[in-house]
């Protein structure tokens, strides 16, 4: 059985842990990035953005972008080894950069803390719904009871109010203990349940009447329906769902050992987490086509479904029981690595204990999670940022502005500020490879997401202008860049 060994890279005050296997270094990021993102998250905002167009969108922005990002991200990591911060501190000094890298650090930290603070909200609907399930709540649930069922959970905000505590409490204690083993055994054993219990529900949805008209919405694609804001949200869900752009990776890279393959860890993680997308969005859309429901009916879509399957089915009681405590999983081990850059970081910098900094943080992420809560019930119509709720705002905000801004920087660093000579080292990519992908890394990343960026800003013409001057900065930027860290 691999264990895990303590090695002392940092500094001889923090003494870290490495993942002393490959397979154990592919859970952990399988298990950061395998979360609500998935279940949850994926099939409502493919509902509200028309289905087939933006899948299609979605799975480009995560072969295109994300994977390179999240390559980009654990190769700072295991570079810099430390918290986000003191990462691009030490990457920006080493390879005689500014100092400002260390915003990158700033950006991630806080979008960390701000992401959790609706994650554990939203991963307490899923506890209560454990609950229901082993109760026997779901049996013989009609389309119609299980949409009601779902309104009266929200419309009640102290029994959410509970569930975002005992899951923000959850998360503060497994990160408060550090990186242990407990959490290998339990993936170990919650990836391949979740997959299993997937392709149950998949064998479910093949026998309802919905199925084929399912597949035909996630996967026929009609792109005069598809917006530009759409696209926005495509490209800050692949940054969502594979955890990168706010240096979850990059401290997961950290304790990833030098000897293993950055390219084949990604390329795993990319793939099992956009297989689990794909199958909870079939089983989804499924339920939703076969019981008339409505594709676009937002964040409550995978609770409002599920137990109707779950109430048909036969065993449908121990497989729904086992769901929502897998769904239950798969948020924690996402929610600690949320919480963890800014642990290690409060660790490192200011030597905080962990039990303390993970309290602190906690509590502060806990504080700003009872404005999601209300935001489904009493602030339902206090708006942000135009029509928002407060939970969509700081979704908003986090998913669709701070990790494309935070990873688009992380790969204009690996590209540009790296050397050659340490870049190849650190990432050993045959050569063939490594030549696409620097091009990718160096103008389509930043471009793509500029681009999208800027034609969620303005419209008609004023892209192209807007496009031109972004381009003509980076262009200064790259210049400069290749003169100052590079003479000769
Ligand atoms: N990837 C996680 C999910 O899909 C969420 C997450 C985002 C975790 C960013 C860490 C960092 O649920």
């Amino acid at each position: 059985m691999p264990s895990l060994k303590l090695s002392n890279k940092v500094s001889s005050t923090v003494l870290r842990e490495t993942w002393s296997t490959k397979r154990i270094f592919i859970l952990a990021a399988v298990g950061s990035a395998v979360g609500l993102g998935n279940l949850w998250k994926f099939p409502y905002i493919t509902g509200e953005n028309g289905g087939g167009a933006f899948v299609l969108v979605y799975l480009g922005c995560v072969l295109l972008l994300g994977l390179p990002i999240l390559m980009s991200e654990i190769t700072l990591g295991r570079a810099g080894q430390g918290n986000p911060v003191h990462t691009m501190q030490v990457l920006a000094k080493r390879q005689g950069a500014s100092r400002l890298w260390s915003l990158l650090g700033v950006n991630g930290l806080l979008a960390g803390a701000l992401i959790l603070s609706f994650y554990t909200v939203i991963a307490g609907w899923g506890v209560a719904y454990f609950f229901d399930s082993a109760q026997g709540v779901f049996q013989t649930m009609s389309a119609q009871q299980a949409s009601e069922h779902l309104t009266v959970l929200l419309a009640n905000p102290l029994q959410l109010l509970w569930w975002h505590t005992v899951v923000t409490v959850l998360t503060v204690w497994i990160v408060a203990r550090g990186v242990r083993k407990g959490l290998e055994v339990a993936l170990n054993f919650m990836m391949p349940a979740l997959l299993l219990i997937l392709l149950v529900l998949l064998g479910y949805a093949m026998t309802t009447t919905g199925f084929e008209q399912s597949v035909q919405f996630m996967f026929a694609a009609d792109f005069s329906k598809l917006s530009w804001q759409a696209v926005l949200v495509a490209m800050g869900h692949a940054f969502f769902t594979l955890s990168i752009g706010l240096g979850t990776m990059m401290v997961y890279g950290s304790y990833f050992e030098r000897q293993h393959s950055i390219a084949s860890a990604s390329l795993w993680v990319a793939v099992v987490d956009t297989l689990v997308a794909l199958l909870a969005g079939v089983v989804i859309f499924s339920i939703v086509f076969a019981n008339g429901l409505a594709t676009g009916s937002g964040p409550g879509l995978l609770f409002s479904t599920l137990p109707i399957a779950f109430g048909q089915m036969s065993g449908g009681w121990f497989f729904g029981t086992l769901f929502f405590a897998l769904v239950v999983f798969a948020a924690l081990t996402s929610a600690i690595s949320l919480l963890e850059p800014s642990v290690s970081w409060l660790n490192q910098r200011f030597g905080i204990g962990r039990i303390k900094a993970a309290c602190g943080l906690g509590f502060a992420t806990w504080l700003l999670g009872v404005g999601t809560v209300l935001s489904f019930n009493m602030w339902q119509n206090v708006h942000f940022m135009g029509t928002r709720t407060l939970f969509e705002s700081l979704d908003f905000m986090t998913t669709n502005i701070m990790l494309p801004l935070g990873g688009m920087f992380m790969a204009v660093f690996v590209a540009w500020v790296f050397k050659d000579q340490d870049r190849a080292q650190e990432m050993a990519l045959p050569k063939r490879f490594s030549a696409v992908f620097l091009l990718n890394l160096k103008w389509f990343v930043p471009v793509a997401i500029l681009w999208i960026f800027a034609s969620n800003l303005v419209t008609g013409q004023a892209v192209w202008w807007v496009m031109i001057g972004a381009l003509a900065l980076y262009g200064l930027y790259v210049k400069s860049v290749l003169q100052t860290t590079r003479p000769g």
